[in-house]
């Protein structure tokens, strides 16, 4: 089985077509997606309607449940608070029953999906710091944990003696190499369980512009996070054009 894993689309329509025409030559049986599908950028239904006709299973983020109006948007930065506004204003009842509908968790034979962490997923909390990792870490029954939020893709071990070790740059006030879009390729060891954030297709925030997007192979027990360039200019326009932030649209040329 290949699972294709992606996170925090965030109603960017062009970054989205790139990473699902790149799954097309990665023989994907099955597509997962970790939450905020909307907030930011421009075009929330057009990304609602692919993710929903794509994916299996979509757990929520916090955009996607203050979209719904489940969530609070008191701790949402300025830019955020007027995307979600301007986002509830443009989807229709049966979008917005959707992103309600979404659940904070799923979980079967080999994995588990939460956009924040394990730790109190509807507080949509950051992998953040060894007390976030070591609590979902405790929490976690399959072998592998998918999750987004930060924007930051990055693969957190820990093995059967209880050591905790980094693969990548996961964002936990470490510093943040820049992943090139050559992507992270890993093995499945045995007896190690993993978080693993997959980056974000739409609003990359760790200096590399690329939409991000992941592939678990459960026969290799392999785990890849790959990079695609999109036209991210194009995405931009669309956001200033609908009056949203120009920061929004800006922020996407440098992945920031
Ligand atoms: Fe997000």
């Amino acid at each position: 089985m290949r699972y294709g894993i992606f996170a925090d689309v965030h109603a960017n329509l062009e970054a989205l077509e790139a990473v699902l025409r790149a799954y097309q030559h990665e023989r994907v049986d099955e597509y997962l997606c970790v939450g905020d599908i909307i907030g930011y950028a421009a075009n929330p239904k057009e990304c609602i309607e692919k993710v929903k006709s794509i994916a299996k299973v979509s757990v929520a983020g916090n955009h996607d449940w203050a979209g719904a109006g489940l969530f609070s948007v008191d701790y949402f930065n300025p830019f955020a608070k007027e995307a979600i506004s301007w986002t509830k204003n443009n989807l229709d009842s049966e979008a917005r029953d959707f992103l309600g509908s979404l659940s904070l968790e799923y979980k079967n034979e080999y994995l588990t999906l939460v956009h924040g962490t394990l730790d109190n997923p509807r507080e949509f909390n950051y992998m953040r710091g060894d007390y976030q990792v070591e609590e979902t870490f405790r929490l976690l029954e399959t072998r592998l944990c998918f999750v987004g939020h930060s924007h930051v893709a990055g693969i957190v071990g820990k093995d059967q003696d209880g050591r905790t070790f980094y693969h990548d740059n996961f964002d936990s006030g470490r510093p943040l190499p820049r992943t090139d879009n050559s992507g992270v390729h890993i093995e499945i060891r045995k007896n190690v369980k993993y978080i693993i954030n997959v980056g974000s297709v739409g609003q990359p925030r760790d200096s590399n512009p690329a939409a991000a997007y992941c592939i678990f192979d459960t026969e290799k027990m392999s785990v890849d996070i790959k990079r695609v360039i999109y036209d991210a200019p194009l995405a931009r326009e669309k956001i200033i054009s609908a009056g949203l932030p120009r920061f929004l649209g800006d922020r996407l040329l440098t992945g920031r």
